[in-house]
């Protein structure tokens, strides 16, 4: 068993006792920092970033020199998947990612491969296992993925998407073909993190950006489905210790109790739930991650303040609460704004776990 310095956060996830509650951010690592955006523009592109383990190892530990985070998150993109199954992932300035090859018939689904982890996405091991010997047992590594729902509706629409015309086009019209493409996504992300886990990561989170978007009915058969498959595969435990699983689907606070029967650990709240509410209602089950809308780091140190000893109130006494934004922190927010946050949480938690 590798003994980590600071374990707080894989303790929460497991429900068991800490002394404050622990915290990270969605995005930690990022454009909000100068020193991100001077790494990133030696290596050239954000996937150059990605592909160079010493430079994703950089990015990654640079927020944790600032702040007195919790956890370190792997740095790459949920995109790999798709980039490795040959779909060519390219980054348009300001435009976000787009797709040379978008996947739109049964054919082109069946033509996809399903990448080997340790050959196609052996740059993002080789970076996992650098930031491991990085962090030198500070705190834990989170790796991660996309869900396939939130991959698929990449891959068919050929980049980001408001209405996802696309891909519920073929949803309704030829649900067959989305459910091949999101049975293999399931089979290509179950090898891929764990492959993550084999490399050192000691949790890991699956990130489903675009369940919200979905009808109750098609979230249970087309996302949370395929991430249930995916836990069912994944390997819990590593070094000697469980590996525990976060669930995230932004906007899908009213399905929790289906998403903490899935056998994940923890679940990612966005803002638009109450987390005292959540408890209520699935706390017995899993731990909760979040969840304060990342526009409040806009605010003043004081208006920070407040939200965080808010949400540390609504969870209340007791274990089980990772903090987090409910997503990404904004790339243009005054990084001393983000260390307020960090030490607010750190500061006003104490309270919670006597
Ligand atoms: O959290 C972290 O610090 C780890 C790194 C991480 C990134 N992307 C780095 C990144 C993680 C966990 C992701 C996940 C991701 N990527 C998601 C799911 C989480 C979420 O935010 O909902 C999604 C949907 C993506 C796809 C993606 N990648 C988008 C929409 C973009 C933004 C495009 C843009 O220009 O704003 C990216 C690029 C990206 N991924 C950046 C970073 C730091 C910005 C790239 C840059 O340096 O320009």
């Amino acid at each position: 068993m590798t003994e980590l310095k600071n374990d707080r956060y894989l303790r929460a996830l497991l429900r068991q006792p800490v002394d404050v509650t622990p915290v990270w951010m969605m995005r930690q690592a990022g454009r909000y920092l100068p020193e991100y955006k001077a790494t990133r523009a030696q290596a050239g592109d954000f996937m150059s970033l990605c592909k160079n383990p010493e430079l994703a190892c950089e990015v990654t530990l640079q927020p944790l020199r600032r702040f007195d985070l919790d956890a370190a998150i792997l740095f790459s993109d949920i995109l790999t998947v798709p980039d490795a199954m040959g779909l060519g992932l390219y980054f348009e300035a300001g435009e976000g990612p787009r797709f040379s090859h978008p996947v739109r018939s049964r054919a082109d689904v069946d033509r996809l491969p399903v990448p080997d982890p340790e050959q196609e996405l052996g740059y993002v091991m080789d970076a996992v296992r650098t930031i491991r010997r990085g962090l030198q047992g500070s705190v834990p590594l989170i790796g991660f993925s996309g869900s396939p729902w939130t991959l698929a509706t990449y891959m068919v629409e050929g980049g980001s998407s408001k209405a996802f015309t696309i891909i519920k086009k073929m949803m309704y019209a030829d649900p067959e073909a989305l459910h091949r493409l999101l049975d293999k996504l399931a089979r290509s992300v179950t090898l891929y993190l764990n492959a993550q886990i084999r490399a050192g990561a000691q949790s890991v989170m699956i990130f489903d950006t675009w369940g919200g978007a979905l009808t109750g009915r098609d979230y249970l058969q087309f996302s949370l489905n395929y991430m249930h498959k995916i836990i069912d595969g994944l390997q819990r435990e590593n070094e000697g210790r469980r590996v525990p699983v976060t669930l995230f689907t932004k906007g899908g606070g009213q399905w929790l109790e289906a998403m903490a029967q899935t056998g994940c650990d923890a679940l990612g709240l966005d803002w638009s739930t109450d987390i005292a509410d959540a408890r209520r209602r699935v706390g017995d089950k899993v731990a909760l991650q979040g969840n304060m809308d990342p526009s409040i780091l806009y605010g003043s140190a004081e208006r920070i303040e407040q939200e965080v000893a808010d949400i540390l109130a609504g969870f209340g006494n007791g274990e089980g609460h990772v903090f987090n934004l409910g997503h990404g922190i904004h790339q243009d927010v005054p990084p001393e704004h983000a260390g307020a946050f960090v030490e607010a949480v750190h500061r006003l938690s104490g309270q919670y776990h006597q």
